[in-house]
């Protein structure tokens, strides 16, 4: 299941799940930038957990539920999604949906980060055009943010 949709699709079981998201479905927003499991470009989440999708067989996701940065908005961006925009966190674009992935991941793992544990936590996200400061502030206010609709919410 891809972004809640359901697909059947043949892979040849050497099929990198990455590759199969860009060639056969079309998701091209999963960026691949090393394919040596270094850069995080290709980040997506696997029954909501963050992973390299160039670590990962197709084939060994049969059955398990997927989604690319195409599925992260929900009706609106996702509260990463606007921050990265507002903060602008952002240059050539290249690294952007990965760390997006792996951010969304770990606010759900840790829903006030501390600046140490948002670094630690992307330590596997790579931005080329080195625009770690503006990332990392964008997750603090999509944290700060998210964190304002649970209050509101209670
Ligand atoms: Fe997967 Fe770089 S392409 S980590
Ligand atoms: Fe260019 Fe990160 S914005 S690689």
């Amino acid at each position: 299941t891809v972004n809640g949709r359901a697909n059947e699709v043949d892979v040849e079981p050497r099929d990198l799940l990455v590759y199969v998201l860009r060639e056969k479905l079309g998701l091209t927003g999963t960026n691949i930038g090393c394919d040596t499991s270094t850069c995080g470009s290709c980040t997506v989440h696997v029954d909501g957990e963050s992973i390299k999708s160039c670590t990962l067989l197709a084939v060994q996701c049969d059955g398990r539920a997927i989604t690319t940065i195409e599925g992260l908005a929900n009706g609106s961006l996702h509260p990463v999604q606007e921050a990265f925009t507002s903060e602008h966190a952002l240059q050539c674009g290249f690294c952007t949906p990965g760390m997006i992935m792996a951010a969304a991941s770990l606010l759900n793992e840790v829903s006030n980060p501390t600046e140490e544990q948002i670094r630690e936590g992307l330590e596997g996200n790579l931005c080329r055009c080195t625009g770690y400061h503006n990332i990392v502030k964008a997750i603090l206010a999509a944290a700060a943010n998210m964190q304002g609709h649970r209050q509101a919410a209670e």
